[in-house]
């Protein structure tokens, strides 16, 4: 017992001696943050600054809870380290209104009930935004390879797919 809480030290020290200063600009607003230099980007968003919007699923790139957009383009922010994401505009999902205004997304994934559990929307907004950012009136096709990355488990993606299009200035279901 007294050698596990001497390892329970060692290990303390070992993560003070690897923080850093992280400055990050988040939706906008400069973040200063002392955080150990092997957390990602997701474990900093998270657990250093609060943004609890950006979820944590499979750590392993695969299901696109985590991403969110640096410099306007979508990233799975599991496989990047915090101290890979200064110097870049970082925007979660807490960043996504407008003038405290829900973002149009947010409005039609409302209006449509596109959201079931929830977990796997803040990163399919955040990549949809990518998309309408670049192409605002997507095909479903566009639409549908752009959220190829972003699993949902609930909803057989369909409302979401509208969703994105009612966004865009189209048809409800096409
Ligand atoms: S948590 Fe990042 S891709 Fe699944
Ligand atoms: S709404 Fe539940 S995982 Fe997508």
């Amino acid at each position: 017992m007294p050698k596990r809480k001497k390892d329970a030290k060692t290990d303390s020290v070992q993560r003070e001696l690897t923080k850093r200063l992280l400055r990050l600009k988040v939706n906008g607003e400069i973040k200063e943050v002392a955080t150990e230099t092997s957390k990602t980007l997701l474990e900093v968003l998270r657990e250093d600054l609060g943004l609890t919007g950006t979820k944590h699923g499979c750590e392993l790139g695969e299901c696109g809870t985590c991403a969110v957009l640096l410099d306007g383009e979508p990233v799975l922010s599991c496989l990047l380290l915090g101290v890979e994401s200064e110097d870049v505009e970082i925007t979660t999902v807490e960043g996504l209104m407008e003038e405290g205004r829900p973002h149009p997304l947010q409005r039609a994934f409302a209006d449509l009930g596109a959201a079931q559990c929830g977990y796997c929307i803040p990163g399919i907004l955040l990549t949809a935004k990518a998309l309408l950012d670049r192409n605002p009136h997507p095909s479903r096709d566009e639409i549908r390879e752009a959220l190829s990355g972003n699993l949902c488990r609930c909803t057989g993606y369909t409302k979401i797919l509208q969703a994105v299009e009612l966004a865009a200035g189209g048809a409800e279901a096409r």
